[in-house]
C-alpha cells in the first residue's frame, strides 16, 4: 500500500472513507502484511463492555511481518543503527538479516530456559540492542513482553513482575546515561527478594561491573545465546493474542499494565509510522524517546521495522558530553526524521546555540514531537533551528492506551498551527464532550476528548482488572473512549490539546499519577499526610509541587526536604522526585474530607489573587497560611 499522500484534499478523501466505511478500510491496509491465515471478520466491537477484536481469527506472527518478510528485498539494509552513550564508541550497525539471527538465537535462549506462548518475560534493560532482541524474541515465541523502564526503582519493579506474573527477567549488569552508570542489576536483586515466582534472571554483561550472581538464579545472556543457533520458527499467533504488556499511571491506585494485542498493533503502528512522518524508503528515523515508554515501542520498534525502516536506537542522553550530541548523532546518521518530545525541545533551547550551529542538520526533512503539549516557544525553536524553517512538525498526539497516533498533521501535507496536533489521523473518530456529557459539534468548541470508535492499536484491557479498563476509559461518557485530556477546536476545526483533566501529571513527557506520588511521600516516617499537584515548569512541562503534613513541625526543613525526595526516588523512581515540597499544618479539606485541589493548584501555580469559594473548606484559615508559605 503506498501510503505516500499529495495534498489536504486526498488526506480528506481518505479520511472520509475511514470513517464511513472503516472495516474496509482497515482491511485494505491490513492487506499488506504477512498473514499465516487471514481474518475471517475485520472487527467486532462493543463499547459498553467494553470489548473490541480486530482481525478476528486472523493467524499471524508480528516478527516475521518486522523481520522475515524484510529479508529477500533488504537483508543487507540497516534495520538497527545503534548509537552508544559514549560518543567516542563505535555505533552499530545492525542488518535486517543480522537483526533477524539476533531475535532468533534470543527466541530459542528463552525457549530453552522454559518461557511459553503466554507467559510474561519482564525484561528491564537500558538502551542496547538486547533490549530490541529481546522484545522480539518474546514477540517471535508468544510470549508477553513487560518491559519496565530502566529509570524505576526496585519497588516499582516489584509491583510490576507481580502483577504480571513474570518468571523470567531480562535485564543487565548496568546501564549509561551520560557520565553516569546505573546499577541496574543491584535495583533487580533488591526486586527480588521481595518476588519469589522469579526462576531465572539473564543478565547482559553491558557495563562489565561485574555483579554479584546467584547460582541457579542467574544467567549471562552471553552464555546462554551461546548455546542457541540462530533460527527459530515464529509461533502462530492470533491476531488477539497479547503482544505486551506496559504500565502507566493511573490518578489512583497502582499502575494499570495496558495490554496490547498483536494483530491491530501492528497494523496501526505501521500505518501511522508512514503516514504521519510521511516516511519514504530508504530514510533513515531516530525516535528519542526510551523504549521503556509506549513511543519507543510503537515507534522505535514495531511501527519502523514493520515499515522496513531504519530506525535509530540512542543509549545516551542530550546533555552529554555536552549539549551538541542530539545534533551529532543527526549529523552522524544523516537521520531524516527526527521525533522527540517537547521538554527535551525546551532543555535543548536553553543551551547555547553554538552547540546546533556545530552540526550540519540538512538531512532533517520531518520533525516530530510526542508526549506532552508542545508550547509555542519551543515549537518556533525546534521550527528555527532545528527545522530550519524547511521541515513540517508533525505534533503527534496519543498515549499509552491508544497504542499509536491519533492526532497529528500529515508531514508535509497538513498545515501546521503551533500548538496544535491538528486532526485525526484516518480511522480515528475524536469527539469533544462537555461536562453534562454530551457531544459538542461544530467548531470553536472546547470540552473533554474522547474517541467514539475504535481503532485498532487501542489497549484491550488492564491486565487483571477488566473492571478497573471499564471504570477508567468507558464509564465517563458511556460508549465511548474517554482519554482524560481537555481539548478545543478552534474556528477551522483544528485540534488541541489543553492537557490533562484528571489527577495525572505529565513531568518531562511522564505521565505520574498524584496519588502514586503522594503515597510515596508519605512513606517517610515523619510525614503525615500529602497532597500533590502539578504547576508550570518551563523545561519539564509540569512539575511537582508537594504540600506535606508532618506529625511534629520539621526542625530542619532542608535535610527533611532531601529525605522526602529521596524516599520518593527510591519508592517510584527518579522522575517521581518532588521539586517543590512545601510543609504546612492542614490542607484545604472540604467537610466530607475531601482536598480541594483546585486551590493547591492556583497556589502551586502563584496565583493567589482568586483563589475562588473557600466557604464550603472545613478550615477556611489554613489557605491564608498555605498561601502565605507558598514556594
Ligand atoms: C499527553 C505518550 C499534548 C496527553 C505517547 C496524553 C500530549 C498523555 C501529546 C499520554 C501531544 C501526549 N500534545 N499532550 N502531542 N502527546 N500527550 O501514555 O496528556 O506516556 O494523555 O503516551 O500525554 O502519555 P503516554
Amino acid at each position: 500500500m503506498n501510503h505516500a499522500i499529495k495534498n489536504f484534499e486526498e488526506y480528506e478523501r481518505i479520511y472520509n472513507k475511514s470513517i464511513s466505511d472503516p472495516e474496509s478500510f482497515w482491511a485494505e491496509v491490513a492487506e499488506g502484511f504477512h498473514w499465516r491465515k487471514k481474518w475471517d471478520k475485520v472487527l467486532e466491537w462493543d463499547f459498553t463492555k467494553p470489548e473490541v477484536k480486530w482481525f478476528i481469527n486472523g493467524k499471524l506472527n508480528i516478527t516475521e511481518n518486522c523481520l522475515d518478510r524484510h529479508l529477500e528485498k533488504r537483508g543487507n539494509q540497516t534495520a538497527i543503527i545503534w548509537e552508544p552513550n559514549d560518543p567516542k564508541e563505535q555505533a552499530k550497525h545492525i542488518t535486517y538479516k543480522e537483526l533477524y539471527g539476533k531475535v532468533c538465537q534470543a527466541a530459542n535462549m528463552l525457549k530453552r530456559l522454559g518461557v511459553k506462548k503466554g507467559d510474561r518475560v519482564c525484561i528491564y534493560l537500558p538502551m542496547i540492542p538486547e533490549l530490541a532482541y529481546a522484545m522480539m524474541a518474546c514477540a517471535r515465541i508468544g510470549a508477553v513482553h513487560s518491559v519496565v523502564f530502566a529509570g524505576f526503582s526496585a519497588r516499582s519493579l516489584i509491583d510490576r513482575i507481580t502483577d504480571a506474573g513474570c518468571k523470567i527477567v531480562l535485564t543487565a549488569d548496568g546501564g549509561y546515561r551520560g557520565a553516569k552508570t546505573i546499577d541496574l542489576k543491584g535495583i533487580m536483586d533488591e526486586a527480588l527478594q521481595q518476588c519469589s515466582e522469579v526462576e531465572k534472571v539473564v543478565v547482559v554483561d553491558h557495563v562489565h561491573s561485574n555483579p554479584e550472581i546467584k547460582q541457579g538464579r542467574d544467567l549471562w545472556w552471553h552464555d546462554e545465546i551461546s548455546k542457541v543457533n540462530e533460527e527459530c520458527e515464529a509461533e502462530e499467533m492470533d491476531a488477539e493474542d497479547l503482544l505486551y504488556i506496559l504500565y502507566t499511571s493511573g490518578s489512583t491506585g497502582r499502575p494499570k499494565g495496558m495490554v496490547h494485542t498483536i494483530g491491530g498493533y501492528m497494523v496501526y503502528t505501521d500505518y501511522t509510522f508512514r503516514t504521519t512522518f510521511q516516511y519514504q524508503e530508504g530514510q533513515v528515523y531516530w525516535c528519542t524517546a526510551d523504549i521503556g515508554w509506549v513511543t519507543g515501542h510503537s515507534y522505535i520498534i514495531y511501527g519502523p521495522l514493520s515499515a522496513g525502516a531504519t530506525t535509530v536506537m540512542f543509549e545516551g542522553v542530550p546533555s552529554w558530553p555536552d549539549w551538541g550530541r542530539f545534533w551529532q548523532v543527526i549529523e552522524r546518521h544523516r537521520i531524516n526524521i527526527l521525533y522527540t518530545a517537547p521538554t527535551a525541545i525546551r532543555a535543548l533551547a536553553k543551551a547555547p546555540l553554538h552547540f546546533v550551529e556545530a552540526y550540519d542538520l540538512s538531512s532533517l526533512k520531518v520533525l516530530g514531537s510526542v508526549g506532552e503539549p508542545i508550547n509555542e516557544e519551543a515549537w518556533h525553536w525546534y521550527n528555527k533551528n532545528i527545522g530550519k524553517g524547511n521541515c513540517p512538525i508533525v505534533d503527534t498526539y496519543w498515549q499509552t492506551e491508544t497504542g499509536g497516533v491519533m492526532l497529528s498533521p500529515i508531514a508535509g501535507i497538513t498545515k501546521t498551527k503551533p500548538g496544535f496536533a491538528t486532526f485525526p489521523l484516518p480511522g480515528v473518530q475524536p469527539v469533544i464532550m462537555n461536562d453534562g456529557g454530551l457531544e459538542v459539534k461544530g467548531n470553536k468548541v472546547e470540552g473533554r476528548l474522547a474517541i467514539q470508535f475504535p481503532w485498532p492499536a487501542m489497549a484491550r484491557t488492564i491486565y487483571g482488572d477488566h473492571k478497573r479498563f471499564k471504570d477508567t476509559y468507558f464509564s465517563t461518557f458511556p460508549g465511548k473512549y474517554f482519554t482524560g485530556d481537555g481539548s478545543k477546536r478552534d474556528e477551522e476545526g483544528y485540534y488541541r490539546i489543553t492537557g490533562r483533566v484528571d489527577d495525572i501529571i505529565i513531568v518531562s513527557g511522564h505521565n505520574l499519577g498524584t496519588a502514586e506520588v503522594e503515597s510515596a511521600i508519605d512513606e517517610h516516617v515523619e510525614v503525615c499526610e500529602t497532597a500533590v499537584v502539578g504547576y508550570p515548569h518551563d523545561v519539564k512541562g509540569q512539575g511537582i509541587y508537594a504540600f506535606v503534613i508532618c506529625y511534629e513541625k520539621p526542625k530542619e526543613e532542608e535535610k527533611l526536604r532531601k529525605e522526602i525526595i529521596d524516599t520518593v526516588s527510591k519508592i517510584i523512581g527518579p522522575i517521581a522526585k518532588p521539586d517543590k515540597i512545601q510543609f504546612v499544618s492542614g490542607l484545604p479539606k472540604t467537610r466530607s474530607g475531601k482536598i480541594m485541589r483546585r486551590i493547591l493548584r492556583k497556589i502551586a501555580e502563584g496565583d493567589t489573587s482568586n483563589l475562588g469559594d473557600v466557604t464550603t473548606l472545613l478550615d477556611p484559615t489554613v489557605v491564608d497560611e498555605i498561601k502565605e508559605g507558598a514556594l
